[in-house]
């Protein structure tokens, strides 16, 4: 999508003169415009130092009972808001500074040795949840539809088994992490990542995050990560899962 936004500003405001359906356009436009470059940050990761915390597309008490509003408060305001202020700590004025998210994570190795690691679990934690936050909705749940169906069903052999392999490597996961939906050449394959580590690091595109982290469901489920996991595909956009193909 990157730089698709830009056509929205081919118009002029002389386009507009006086006329009320002009400026209707103009308002739609901008609608537009506003909504694209929301989606290309928090979607493409296209986040430019220094990092922010997002903000969420629904209220924090939307995803309930799946997901509650304390837990989804501090997950968003502490949590998520801690590995900002890390990242911007430890890129602070180096030339990583003003790179994405993605580019940096892509290129981990080509860091200083001394702020790899930090880099990579910091702005890790910020791109990790800036995708997550999107991977769920208050209209979400259900199947997906169209191509992707036929790509898990294909991939995985049907619905029911990809939420099963998906769910086991979840639930499976040792100690805090991610588990992901991801592609490559073309490819669907789920796999899991440790503490902040990110699939753009391997190569692979992103189509749907779940964080197991006990942060993301203590408070509400405690040690049942299973329970909390289940209570995901209640809430997952499938029409956002499906945008990143
Ligand atoms: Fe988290």
């Amino acid at each position: 999508m990157g730089g698709d936004w830009k056509k929205h500003f081919r118009f002029r405001i002389s386009d507009f003169s006086h006329h009320p359906r002009s400026c209707k356009r103009l308002v739609l436009k901008s609608i537009t415009l506003l909504k694209t470059i929301d989606s290309e940050l928090l979607t493409n990761n296209f986040l430019p130092m220094t990092f922010q915390l997002p903000t969420l597309n629904y209220d924090y008490s939307a995803l309930e009972p799946s997901m509650d509003a304390k837990t989804m408060k501090i997950h968003h305001t502490k949590h998520h808001q801690g590995y900002v202020n890390k990242a911007n700590a430890v890129l602070k004025e180096t030339e990583w500074a003003e790179k994405t998210t993605a580019d940096i994570l892509s290129h981990l190795e080509d860091l200083p040795p001394d702020i790899r690691v930090a880099t990579k679990d910091n702005v890790g934690g910020v791109c990790n949840h800036s995708f997550f936050w999107n991977c769920i909705s208050p209209d979400g749940g259900g199947k997906p539809t169209g191509e992707l169906a036929t790509a898990i069903t294909d991939t995985f052999g049907s619905f029911e088994q990809f939420k099963k392999q998906f769910t086991a490597a979840a639930t499976g996961q040792f100690g805090s992490g991610w588990a992901w939906l991801v592609e490559k050449d073309e490819k669907l394959e789920i796999i899991g990542t440790t503490n902040q580590d990110s699939p753009l690091a391997l190569g692979y595109k992103r189509l749907l995050a779940l964080d197991v982290w006990e942060h993301a469901y203590y408070l509400n489920y405690q040690n049942r990560r299973l329970d909390y996991i289940n209570a995901f595909w209640n809430v997952v956009d499938w029409d956002f899962v499906a945008a990143q193909r």
